[in-house]
């Protein structure tokens, strides 16, 4: 029923475009283009590229259908392309940190519900203000709304039934962020204990594969398509400078891998997969070396041309594009946010 909704919505959008001739006019053009002058090709043609967006066509190919007499056009890029509205995803590690950061920017951009699933049985008093926070901008365009599920990333099975619930109550899923994570105390790579080190891969990387698959699986029920976003790290791909940190570390370059392989698979099914790395940003993760180690936050924040360290909020744009239309090539890609650290 959703497909023929979705033809329905894709045949509206074909009839309001203008005439078919007035359409080919940029095309008939081109071929008339003497030789060294532009030749504006035919952004008619979704046999090439895909088809366009349900709410039409965009940008310079908008700009090209639009008659000049037409009603005075409105921006699209954060109406349409950035905009989540309606949209339901699901955020591990979204009780606190780089997690609930992202899930009120998905708020913001307009999902209708965003899931926190995180390890604790009841959600901590700074996430029920955020929560509350977020539901006061109901009218002013944030219109929906944060929930809590409590949920361990590590129990595949627990994971698959979160995202089944979450799939039969809202009837679609679009966006999937995969936070949760764990850093451990520096421990010698060669002394590293075995049980603390299929822990780190436990949660960073079994877990996050199962948080994608509960997201997937019902992206692929609905056929809508859909972006998940893997968090992993600046850590995936450089060792940070004087910690031993090999299970966090190899965990994270696990993270860009799978990625890559998710993405592959699921590119037939409009089901995107990206991997987000941060540089060093203050949460509760890291303020367990900076505050106990304050000599640590200057050696960091040294380590990249920006000269410091960065903010979680500093996250909200590249999650939000990633979820959205703004992104919808971009796929099987690590998108480096760390002030520059791997530019040194
Ligand atoms: N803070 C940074 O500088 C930084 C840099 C790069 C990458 N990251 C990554 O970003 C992600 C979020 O980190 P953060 O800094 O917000 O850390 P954080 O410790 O503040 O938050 C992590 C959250 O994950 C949850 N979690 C841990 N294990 C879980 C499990 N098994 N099931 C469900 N939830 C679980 C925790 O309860 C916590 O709420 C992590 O994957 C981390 O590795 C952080």
């Amino acid at each position: 029923m959703l497909s023929t909704l979705r033809t329905r919505i894709v045949a509206t959008n074909v009839a309001r475009l203008p005439a078919r001739s007035a359409l080919l006019r940029p095309l008939a053009r081109a071929h008339h283009c003497p030789p060294g002058q532009d030749s504006p090709l035919n952004t008619d043609n979704q046999s090439k590229t895909g088809e366009q967006p349900a709410y039409g066509p965009i940008g310079v190919a908008a700009a090209l259908h639009h008659a000049p007499g037409d009603p005075a056009p409105a921006p699209t890029l954060f109406a349409h392309e950035f905009s989540l509205a309606d949209r339901v995803a699901l955020v591990s590690g979204g009780a606190r940190g780089l997690g609930l950061e992202m899930a009120l920017a998905l708020v913001e951009a307009g999902a209708r519900a965003v899931y926190c699933v995180d390890i604790a049985r009841e959600p901590s008093d700074e996430w029920r203000t955020v929560r509350d926070y977020a539901a006061r901008m109901q009218g002013k365009g944030g219109e929906g709304r944060l929930e809590y599920v409590t949920g361990d990333t590590t129990d595949q099975a627990a994971m698959w039934k979160i995202g089944q619930d979450i799939g039969d109550r809202e009837g679609r899923m679009d966006a999937c962020v995969a936070a949760a994570g764990v850093l451990k105390s520096h421990t010698d790579c060669l002394e590293y204990p075995a049980a603390q080190f299929r822990q780190v891969m436990d949660v960073n990387v079994n877990g996050v594969l199962f948080t994608a698959q509960a997201a997937g699986r019902q992206m692929a029920r609905f056929g809508n398509g859909g972006s998940i976003i893997l968090i992993a790290s600046m850590s995936g791909s450089i060792t940070n400078k004087d910690h031993a940190w090999v299970s966090y570390n190899s965990s994270k370059s696990a993270v860009l891998q799978m990625a890559r392989s998710m993405a592959c698979e699921l590119g037939p099914k409009r089901i995107r997969v990206n991997t987000l790395s941060p540089g060093h940003i203050y949460t509760n993760m890291t303020a367990a070396y900076l505050d106990t180690q304050p000599h640590l936050l200057a050696k960091w924040a040294s380590l990249n041309p920006m000269g410091r360290i960065g903010r979680p909020d500093e996250l909200r744009g590249v999650v939000t594009w990633l979820a959205s239309d703004a992104s919808t090539f971009c796929t099987g890609s690590d998108i480096l946010v760390s002030g520059g650290h791997h530019a040194w």
